[in-house]
């Protein structure tokens, strides 16, 4: 039986989801077996899958599929589970569970795929999963499966047994996939699990590297003196001198000639990596909100696991993922408001609240893209404002672009990809909100009274992004769950991750 080790438990469990034939004999011998049910308008019940495996079934357990379900009245909305039990003396199952497949859209599917994987979280079963059909159907549900499973914690007394995911299916490749993107989304949150006193800037570099090195990424990473011209990076991160700010560099290159590489788009992507938020000497308030800031890194921890997933996936693109790591700690060598720092690039900020601290340390990556990477498109990503959570709540992130093609196209990945974004406008109007009688810019938009802080935030970023086609994503409503339910747990969700990933692809 495997254990749980606290964190990033999943790299040492490669195709943390399997295939398997769609066949009576390879399906018999595992521990539960799940089935997908709809009823239709008029109330009548099928379930899902191959007639021919679906009678195979029925017969080898003596049962009727519909008339087990139909005892329950189900509503068969997307998630609802039944669990019953079978028997056949040459086989280990002991039940089955049937499950509702709602309407049947892919956010049906990720419900039935969370919901099995709930129901198996910590204990060694293997479920197989016949409920999906077609790759797209494959891919939803056997990924919410494994988010539904995941479990985060450093209990001594009892480690959590890991259940072995398994869907029937012929396609190996699409299961393959999903086991990708399922990886990466466990990595992202372990990484946003991680407490703060274990996760410094320094532990982000070197989980950074581990993963690099096991995936053949390369990295770089700059501290020190080395960071001189990252103005921002340093009056946050310098508040907790001890080990201090890190600036992170992977990149990711598909394995062809180097003159067919360097003709590939070049997509950078920024993540905000702050390892613990207090506020800084601007304390956040209320002093409740402070705790979840353990998660202020999410956007790093996403882009990370972002380009760990892109040598098994192979897009043809090239990747760039800067970490803007750093504490937003409470010191003597904290930053003060009123002080003036100096960004990546020479533009000049007057500091007004020191817990406005993540747009200084993405302007500094963003502005630092423009000026060495020239990218075709230039992401950032970051639980940047609680603005974006008061307007969207928590199923929605904000995301900002001028191209609106572009938003647009990430708005509908969202959809099929399980993690929803809403265009929201970069208001010019509001553009005076950041002027400074004494500096380029002030960051926290003090000078009127606009009350937009997600729209100001982004157009502060704006300002470093030269002419880049740019996309800001604000996940300070997605990145965390408050609650334990559906796919999340309370803690980190990995949101970015598959949006991410999908684009990658779709680009390629
Ligand atoms: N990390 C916070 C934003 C946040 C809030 C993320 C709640 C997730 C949940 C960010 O650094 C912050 O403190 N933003 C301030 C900005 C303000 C001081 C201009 C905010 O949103 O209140
Ligand atoms: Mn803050
Ligand atoms: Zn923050």
């Amino acid at each position: 039986m495997k254990q749980l080790s606290p964190s990033l438990r999943s790299r040492a469990d490669l195709e943390i989801l399997r295939a398997v034939a769609p066949e009576l004999e390879s399906i018999i011998g595992a521990d539960v077996l799940a089935l997908g049910f709809t009823k239709n308008s008029e109330g009548s019940i099928s379930f899902n899958g191959s007639k021919k495996l679906l009678n195979s079934i029925q017969s080898y357990f003596e049962i009727n599929l519909v008339d087990e379900v139909s005892f329950f009245s189900p509503s068969a909305k997307a998630g609802e589970l039944f669990e019953i039990p079978v028997l056949h003396d040459q086989s280990d199952i002991e039940r089955l569970y049937l499950v509702g497949l709602g309407d049947e859209t892919l956010t049906s599917y990720r419900a039935a795929g969370a919901a099995i994987g709930r129901k198996v979280r910590g204990k060694a079963i293997e479920v197989i999963s016949l409920c999906a059909d077609s790759s797209s159907q494959i891919k939803a549900h056997g990924v919410s499966a494994l988010l539904g499973a995941y479990v985060w914690n450093l209990k001594t007394e009892k480690a959590a047994e890991i259940p072995s995911i398994v869907i029937a299916s012929k396609d190996d490749e699409t299961v393959r996939k999903a086991s990708v993107i399922a990886e990466a989304l466990y990595t992202a949150r372990d990484l946003i699990h991680t407490p703060s006193n274990i996760k410094n800037p320094q532990w982000m570099a070197d989980e950074a590297k581990k993963i690099a090195d096991e995936k053949g990424l390369a990295i770089k990473v700059l501290s020190g003196k080395e960071l001189a011209p990252f103005g921002g990076l340093r009056a946050v991160g310098n508040s907790s001198p001890n080990p201090g700010p890190r600036f992170i560099e992977l990149s990711y290159l598909p394995r062809l000639r180097a003159s067919a590489a360097a003709a590939l788009p070049h997509i950078v992507i920024v993540g905000k990596g702050i390892t613990f938020d207090t506020g800084g000497v601007s304390l956040k308030r209320p002093y409740e909100f402070m705790s979840a800031m353990k998660s202020d890194m999410a956007g790093a921890a996403a882009a990370l696991a972002t380009i760990s997933a892109l040598p098994a996936l192979k897009p043809l693109v090239r990747v760039t993922v800067l970490m803007m790591c750093a504490e937003n700690a409470l010191s003597g060598t904290a930053q003060r408001p009123s002080d003036v720092i100096t960004q990546y690039g020479g533009t000049t900020v007057e500091i007004i609240n020191t817990d406005a601290e993540g747009r200084l340390v993405l302007a500094d990556g963003l502005a630092y893209a423009v000026e060495n990477l020239d990218p075709d498109y230039l992401i950032d990503i970051a639980t940047l404002t609680g603005s974006a959570t008061l307007g969207l709540g928590r199923q929605h992130a904000a995301i900002y672009s001028r191209d609106d093609k572009l938003a647009q196209q990430f708005v509908a990945l969202g959809e099929s990809s399980g993690e929803r974004v809403w265009q929201m406008p970069l208001i010019d109007d509001y553009a005076d909100s950041l002027e400074s009688d004494i500096a380029d810019l002030n960051h926290a938009a003090d000078k009127g009274d606009y009350s937009a802080g997600s729209v100001t935030a982004a157009l502060y970023l704006e300002h470093f992004v030269g002419d880049s086609r740019w996309v800001h994503l604000d996940i300070a409503g997605t990145g965390r769950s408050e609650t334990d339910s559906g796919e999340n747990v309370k803690g980190g969700t990995g949101f970015g991750v598959r949006l991410f990933l999908d684009w990658i692809v779709s680009l390629s």
